[in-house]
């Protein structure tokens, strides 16, 4: 057994604390289908994130705001399907949360309902603490993200590193420990300085799990095909590729092109 599955035979959102308590880090992870998801769980990760990257990575859109809830149902459904042992946790699509909190638990209860996942994340801080909290009191275990939140591309204009200056840093700061104070389990923060990352992760008891946040954070999550490296064209600095899919794969399927234009597919010993 790997050293990952070693201690938790299935992870809550109170392994998750516990793991920070005991300064062990947590590794995470998106899927968004059920292939995909069975490897993810069988190494040992600890979070499957079904990530509304989803509208990048499997739908080819430029940004996370065309995906509907209808559509991450779907993905989150075959996800949870494949996981034995992570925590499965779903985002809530841009326009399913952010009109008001009513809307947003709805939406978090057919997340919970239709899939089967074990959470829901949500991007923002304090204009959407009404939602997080009754979706709270639900009893929906809620996830909070900071920092590049990729649903308000627009807002931003760019997907460059955020709260470099002190205001925005600042508000970044109040926004954890509200999420916190609010009873987030835990909280995303993305491409923000690893200085100011650390800093969060310290004044906070729940987990803060970083991407392009560096390593003074309570854990690591990234995009599971850019990380198997099946996407090439993205390259941000905070990415390590651990394998080049995209390369193997190309190989592998002019290999199977060749050889069925040569027939040499199927051999003798390939058929019945
Ligand atoms: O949708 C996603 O994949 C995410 C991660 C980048 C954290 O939110």
């Amino acid at each position: 057994m790997s050293v990952a599955k070693k201690q938790y035979k299935r992870i809550t959102v109170k392994s998750l604390v516990d793991m920070k308590a005991n300064n062990e880090k947590i590794s995470m992870l998106t899927a968004y289908d059920y292939t995909m998801a069975k490897i993810v769980d069988g190494a040992g990760t600890d979070v499957i994130l079904v990530g509304d990257s989803a509208s990048n990575v499997m739908a080819g859109h430029e940004t996370t705001l065309p995906i509907t809830l209808d559509q991450m149902i779907y993905h989150a459904a075959s996800v949870v399907r494949a996981v034995e042992r992570a925590l499965v946790v779903v985002d809530l699509p841009f326009g399913s949360y952010q009109s008001d909190p009513k809307e947003a638990l709805r939406s978090a209860i057919r997340i919970m309902k239709e899939s089967g996942g074990h959470a829901v994340k949500l991007e923002g801080g304090k204009e959407i603490k009404e939602s997080i909290k009754r979706i709270l009191n639900a009893g929906i275990p809620v996830m909070g993200h900071l920092g590049l939140t990729p649903q308000s591309i627009y807002k931003f204009g760019t997907y460059t590193v955020r709260a470099k200056e002190d205001e925005e840093a600042e508000k970044l700061k109040e926004d954890a420990l509200m999420l916190e104070r609010a009873g987030c389990f835990a909280i995303v923060v993305e491409k923000i300085p690893a200085k100011l990352a650390e800093e969060v992760a310290q004044s906070v008891s729940i987990p803060v799990i970083g991407i392009g946040a560096g390593a003074g954070v309570d854990g690591q999550v990234l995009v599971l095909h850019d990380m198997v490296g099946m996407t090439h064209e993205f390259n941000p600095r905070f990415l390590r590729r651990y394998m080049n899919l995209y390369e193997d794969m190309t190989n592998a399927i002019s290999n199977y092109v060749s050889d069925v234009k040569a027939v040499d597919f199927p051999n003798d010993e390939e058929q019945y």
